[in-house]
């Protein structure tokens, strides 16, 4: 059993206005799980000794942060200069993803790569993989290791891409069925179905993609959709005979409740429509759209037109892994927009936002009792400028609002998944 003992901050409501932030509450953790949280005055009243708690004052405590997007292959890829969209995969992601062929580098980049996570406060991932099954087998392996919930999948490419990274509309589909069997579901695991993006899928690889999701309704599906205007064009060539970009997934069973969609930027009035119709999620990559120079995604519209959304690091394409970071990028392109990002959204976004966008709310994302024990502890103190920053009397919107401006991977001193601190920074107090 674990007792820790700190300010305490969560969204058990699911209501970003609304978060549930206990100055000096208690959380008790017992077998993975949270099976007591409350003010530390209602533990004592009830005679429990805190004697063996763990205390932190001064450091703030969340549930761990969770990104909907990423690409397990793209951490040698972030940081690649001059090129948008297109020519970034011809010229730098299609090369490295190549590599994970090989079971043995997929295995010590699997390594890297959740280490990387951890040490970032990020708990759960929902990760594309290469094209190569082994790519996922690693992933899964060593998020397995470590008690982590992950979502990953193989890419599905049969098109449009270098031949070694092509599967076919039937071994894409085997592989990824064997893949599922395997995985979903075992220990913390998930699949999400996986189709690149329309353009490196023949129309028969998304219709077995379509036919697969329904056989298996637990699973995610996870694509790319609108995100770069030259890309937009390429796929009316590519799929003229859809009405629109949106439709190559729509018409193919590929967009429900349970399909993730990174970026979302250039959704016609109809396809927005339709889009939340479908209660499919729009995952929001702001520093991957920046850094590409994709454009802005309309936030609030897509907000306030019922869509559900995501907000994710989108590496390599997003410049951190760092959830904080892409916060700040986040409020940036919203400001863009005349949208300012509140904090207590911001911060809801990245823990219960996202585990409700991928219905996993019952499980993570918040300290409810009987929920699954992942969080993160994060210390101003690491950062000078942050603690200097907070120096004065601030209020919970303003100093979340500098973790989220002026922080990054140095401001989480523990990480923790499944009740173990499977991450502690070595300047931990
Ligand atoms: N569209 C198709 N593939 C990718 C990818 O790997 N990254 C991003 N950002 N967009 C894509
Ligand atoms: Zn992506």
């Amino acid at each position: 059993m674990r007792i820790v003992r700190g300010r305490l901050l969560h969204w058990p409501n699911n209501n970003w206005r609304l978060p549930e932030y206990l100055e000096d509450g208690v959380m008790l953790i017992e077998a993975g799980k949270i099976m007591k949280i409350g003010p530390v005055r209602a533990f004592v009243e009830q005679g429990l000794d805190l004697a063996g708690a763990e205390y932190y004052p001064g450091h703030l405590i969340l549930p761990g942060f969770i990104d909907p997007h990423l690409h397990f292959p793209q951490i040698d890829v972030m940081a690649s200069y001059g090129a948008q969209l297109l020519d970034w995969l011809n010229d730098y992601t299609f090369p490295q993803e190549a590599q994970y062929a090989d079971a043995e580098f997929a295995q010590v980049a699997a390594e890297s790569f959740i280490s990387l996570l951890l040490k970032n406060g990020t708990t759960t991932a929902f990760a594309f993989g290469s094209s190569h099954a082994t790519s996922v087998e690693a992933l899964f392996a060593e998020a397995d290791r470590h008690n982590m919930r992950m979502v990953a999948g193989k890419v599905l490419m049969d098109q449009n891409a270098p031949e070694n990274l092509l599967d076919t509309a039937t071994t894409g589909i085997a592989e990824s069925e064997a893949l599922i069997q395997r995985w979903h579901g075992k220990g913390r695991l998930g699949y999400a179905i996986t189709p690149r993006f329309s353009a490196t899928s023949s129309e028969l690889q998304l219709r077995a993609a379509g036919q697969l999701s329904a056989r298996y309704p637990e699973v995610w599906v996870q694509s790319h959709l609108s995100e770069n205007r030259a890309e937009l064009n390429w796929i009316q060539q590519v799929h003229p005979s859809y009405g629109d970009y949106l439709a190559t997934y729509e018409d193919n069973g590929l967009l429900h409740r349970k399909s993730l969609m990174g970026h979302c930027i250039y959704l016609s009035e109809s396809e927005i429509e339709r889009f939340a119709k479908a209660g499919a999620v729009a995952v929001f990559c702001p520093t991957s759209n920046l850094f590409l120079g994709s454009g802005l995604m309309p936030f609030q519209a897509l907000k306030e037109a019922g869509i559900s959304l995501g907000m994710a690091s989108d590496v390599g394409g997003g410049t951190s892994i760092n959830l904080l970071e892409t916060l700040a990028d986040a409020y940036k392109v919203c400001q863009l927009q005349g949208y300012s990002l509140h904090p207590y959204e911001a911060f809801h976004a990245i823990t219960r936002g996202n585990a409700a966008a991928t219905e996993l709310d019952d499980s993570i994302g918040s300290f409810q009792v009987g929920g699954e024990a992942d969080f993160v502890r994060l210390d101003p103190e690491q950062i000078p400028l942050v603690a200097r920053r907070l120096g004065g009397e601030v209020s919970l919107r303003d100093e979340l609002f500098v973790y989220m401006t002026l922080g990054d991977e140095r401001l989480v001193v523990e990480t923790t998944v499944d009740g173990r601190a499977v991450y502690q920074s070595e300047t931990a107090a």
